[in-house]
C-alpha cells in the first residue's frame, strides 16, 4: 500500500485526519475519537495550539504539577513541573521540605554568555584572512545594529566576534565565533539573525577586499547558527548543613548516610554508566521546569550533557563533600533560558507558571531550574542509598497500574490501603485487583 502523500500540509485539519485514519487505521472511528477527545472546546485556545507547529491534529497532554516549599536564597517558591514520570514531583517536594528545615537552597548565576558561529571555508592565506577580518569586524557589528539596537538599549547585545582558525581539524575551515548577552531572552532568534547578518556582510565585503585574490574573495559560508553548548552561561545551586542534621529518620545514622551519599556521587564522577543515570535523574527535575516555563528542553539537554563531558569523560554534574562537619552538595550547570519571547508570552500555562514563580528574570529562572535539578538528584540518591529506589517509585506507579486495569474509585481506595503495608510490584498489584474482583 502506498502511504506517501504530497501537499499534506495544505489540507485542512479534518482532511489530514481523514487521510491518516484511512491510511493507517482499521478502526477509523475509534482513531478519530481518540484524537478529538483532546480538542479544546475553546476554539481560540485550540487555534493557538494548532498554530504552534505544522500539521497539528490534536493536543498531547502532560500532567502539570507543582512542588511547594522550595526555599531559594531566602525566598519561598512553589515550582511548576510538566512531566509524566510518576515519582518526580513527589521526590522534588520531599527534597524541598527536607532542605526547608536546613536553610534551603543557595544559588548564584556565575555567567550569562551565549555563543553563535558562522562556519565558513576559505582556502587562501590565513594572514590575509586575519587582515580582512580586522578590517571588517566593526562593519559586522554596525550592519547588525537594526537587530541589536533594542537589546543594546536594555544592556545586552553582541559582546565580541573572533575569527577562529579550525584548519588543523578540517582543511579550509574557519569560524566567526561570536559571543552575546541576550538578557531575559533565550536568544536563539536574536543570535541567529545577527549571525545571518554577519555572513552576508562578510561575504559582501570579501568581494570588495583588495588584499584577496579572485579565488580568496569567494568565501564559502557553510552555515550560521547559535551553539546550544553554553559553558559560559552557568548557574550554581547548593545545599549544606551539619552532618548531624542530615537525618530526619531515626533508622538512618547521619554520618553513615553522608558517607554513603558522597560515595554515590563519587561513583557518578568517575563511572560514565552510572553518571548518565545520575544526570538523567537531575534532568527529571530540570526538564520538567524547563517545559512548564515554555523553554527549549532539547537545547538544555544537549548543552548540559556536553558540559558533563567537557574534560573528555562523561561525569556527574553534582558534587558533594564533608568539611569541618558540614555536608555540602552542589551543582554547576549551563542553562540557556528565557523569560521573554518564545512561548512565554503565548501559552496560557507558561504564563501561569511564570506568575507562580513571581515573574522571574532569566537569571532567576536559571537558579530555580538548577534547584529543581539538585533537589531531584538529592531525592534520588537519598532513596538509592537507603531504601532503594523501587519503594517510592512503585508507590507512585501504583496509580498507573490501577488505571491500566480500569480500577474503579472504590477499588483504588482498597488497593492503595492494602499497599500501605505491602511491597508494590506489578505482579502484586495485578493479583490484588484479581482477588478483589473474584
Ligand atoms: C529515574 O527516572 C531516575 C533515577 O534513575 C536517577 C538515579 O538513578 O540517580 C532514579
Amino acid at each position: 500500500m502506498n502511504t506517501s502523500i504530497s501537499g499534506f500540509s495544505k489540507l485542512s485539519k479534518s482532511q489530514k485526519i481523514d487521510w491518516i485514519v484511512e491510511t493507517h487505521f482499521s478502526n477509523q472511528e475509534e482513531a478519530k475519537a481518540t484524537l478529538k477527545q483532546y480538542w479544546n472546546s475553546d476554539n481560540k485556545l485550540q487555534q493557538l495550539h494548532d498554530e504552534f507547529i505544522e500539521n497539528t491534529i490534536t493536543n498531547y497532554y502532560l500532567p502539570f504539577g507543582v512542588a511547594p516549599n522550595f526555599l531559594i536564597n531566602g525566598k519561598m517558591l512553589t515550582i511548576p513541573m510538566a512531566i509524566e514520570e510518576s515519582s518526580v514531583v513527589a521526590a522534588a517536594s520531599k527534597a524541598a521540605k527536607f532542605w526547608l528545615k536546613r536553610g534551603g537552597f543557595k544559588t548564584e548565576v556565575l555567567s550569562t554568555t551565549k555563543i553563535g558561529q558562522v562556519h565558513f571555508m576559505f582556502y587562501g592565506k590565513t594572514e590575509t584572512l586575519q587582515a580582512f577580518f580586522q578590517s571588517v569586524k566593526s562593519k559586522l557589528q554596525t550592519d547588525a545594529k537594526p537587530i541589536t539596537e533594542n537589546m543594546e538599549k536594555r544592556g545586552g547585545g553582541i559582546l565580541d566576534i573572533e575569527l577562529r582558525n579550525k584548519t588543523e581539524d578540517l582543511a579550509g575551515y574557519y569560524q566567526l565565533h561570536a559571543t552575546f548577552d541576550t538578557l531575559d531572552a533565550m536568544g536563539a532568534n536574536f543570535i541567529n539573525s545577527c549571525l545571518e547578518q554577519f555572513s552576508s556582510t562578510f561575504k559582501r565585503e570579501a568581494l570588495l577586499f583588495d588584499g584577496f585574490t579572485a579565488v580568496e574573495k569567494q568565501i564559502e559560508i557553510v552555515m550560521s547558527i547559535l551553539s546550544n553548548y553554553v559553558p559560559n552561561c552557568i548557574v550554581r545551586a547548593e545545599v549544606s548543613c551539619p552532618v548531624s542534621e542530615l537525618s530526619d529518620d531515626k533508622t538512618i545514622d547521619p554520618d553513615a548516610f553522608a558517607e554513603k551519599f558522597i560515595q554515590a556521587v563519587k561513583i557518578a564522577e568517575i563511572e560514565p554508566y552510572r553518571a548518565v543515570t545520575h544526570n538523567k535523574g537531575i534532568m527529571n527535575g530540570i526538564d520538567a521546569v524547563v517545559l512548564a516555563t515554555g523553554n527549549d528542553f532539547r537545547a538544555v539537554e544537549a548543552g548540559v550533557h556536553a558540559y558533563a563531558s567537557r574534560d573528555g569523560q562523561y561525569r556527574s554534574l553534582t558534587h558533594a563533600k564533608i568539611e569541618n562537619g558540614i555536608f555540602t552538595f552542589w551543582m554547576e550547570i549551563p542553562l540557556a533560558l528565557g523569560t521573554v519571547g518564545g512561548l512565554t508570552g503565548l501559552h496560557p500555562l507558561v504564563k501561569f507558571a511564570m506568575r507562580l514563580l513571581h515573574n522571574p528574570s532569566a537569571k532567576e529562572l536559571m537558579e530555580i531550574v538548577a534547584v529543581a535539578g539538585l533537589a531531584q538528584n538529592f531525592a534520588a540518591l537519598r532513596s538509592l542509598t537507603t531504601t532503594g529506589i523501587q519503594e517510592g517509585h512503585m508507590k507512585m506507579h501504583l496509580m498507573n497500574i490501577l488505571n491500566q486495569f480500569d480500577a474503579s474509585a472504590e477499588e483504588k481506595v482498597q488497593i492503595i490501603h492494602h499497599f500501605k503495608t505491602h511491597i508494590v510490584t506489578h505482579r502484586a498489584v495485578v493479583e490484588a485487583i484479581e482477588n478483589l474482583r473474584k
